[in-house]
């Protein structure tokens, strides 16, 4: 397995890749590694030839509040587990590299990216979508690779390939998670044993909304509040938002019904802020 700094060597290892036939994977991360980011790896294994994972913590999609600086970094442990799992070249530049110094211009999410995690964290789309743009545009995948975990952001990159006619084929991945429900975060570093046991509070609220929907309930309002009062119930969680929206659009739905809706939750576990959601089905 190789790692690389330079967007021009990966390009040359791609290119080489690509003249012996294979199709080219890559997947995307910040690194701190968890099993959710191993089995989107395990899942580019599967369908591609050469599998090419990028380590970047992306600075331009943290806001000025955010927690940039003390996002864990381990590019050892990293690339022993990428090792491990048959990945063929990593890609770990530093921000110096990644951006000019005047670097100017920027990807607009257009509105899925002022919605939910857009209205609480302005800029980070348009920083995610930049990064990912850039990332397609060193690698040229043939696939790329994100998790449901953070389903905003898959429906939006989805969006962003459609409309800028980006040539590559993205792939969802379905959410890890802890036994107790908890999604695998590279934040959940940040919680302390308390903390930890209450976090699994986001999805006690989604698998209530799920129970309510199965049960009948066609009112997104009414499983919305639900999902709200769990999160309520839990003294150390402080809600951000909880809603039941299209699952293409990310518009808020007044009723389920036969299109696919899905429920989100952002909360605030002491001082750590975590998402998750899940997809609701009527029927
Ligand atoms: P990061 O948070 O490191 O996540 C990298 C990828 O792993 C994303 O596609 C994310 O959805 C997926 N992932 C994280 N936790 C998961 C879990 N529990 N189950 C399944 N998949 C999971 O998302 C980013 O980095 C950045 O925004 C990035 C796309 C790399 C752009 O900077």
């Amino acid at each position: 397995m190789e790692r690389l700094a330079s967007k021009q060597e990966v390009r040359q290892a791609v290119a080489e890749a690509r003249r012996e036939g294979k199709r080219v994977a890559l997947v995307p991360t910040m690194g701190a590694l968890h099993e959710g980011h191993l089995s989107l790896v395990s899942a580019a294994r599967d369908r591609a030839d050469y599998v090419v994972v990028s380590v970047f913590v992306n600075p331009t999609q943290f806001g000025p509040e955010e927690d940039f600086e003390a996002y864990p970094r381990d590019i050892e442990r990293d690339m022993d587990l990428l090792g491990a799992e048959g990945v063929d070249l990593v890609f770990a530049p530093t921000p110096e590299i990644m951006y000019a110094s005047d670097a100017a211009v920027t990807v607009d999410p257009g509105p899925l990216g002022g919605v939910l995690e857009g209205a609480v964290r302005p800029g980070h789309f348009s920083g995610m979508c930049t990064v990912v743009t850039k990332l397609f545009s060193i690698a040229l995948p043939d696939l790329a690779f994100f998790g449901e975990k953070d389903y905003q952001q898959l429906t939006i990159v989805r969006a962003m390939a459609r409309d800028l006619d980006l040539p590559v084929k993205v792939i969802g991945c379905p959410t890890v998670r802890e036994c107790d429900g908890l999604a695998l975060s590279s934040r959940n570093v940040y919680l302390s044993s308390e903390e930890r046991h209450a976090a699994t509070v986001l999805y006690r609220s989604l698998r209530t909304a799920e129970t309510l929907v199965l049960d009948g309930e066609r009112d997104a309002a009414v499983v919305a509040g639900a999902m709200r009062d769990t999160v309520a119930s839990e003294e150390l969680a402080e809600i951000e938002y909880a809603a039941v929206v299209d699952a293409v659009t990310l518009e808020p739905i007044t009723a389920l019904s036969d299109r696919p809706a899905r429920a989100l939750v952002a909360a605030r576990v002491g001082g750590t802020r975590l998402i998750d959601n899940i997809a609701l089905e009527v029927g």
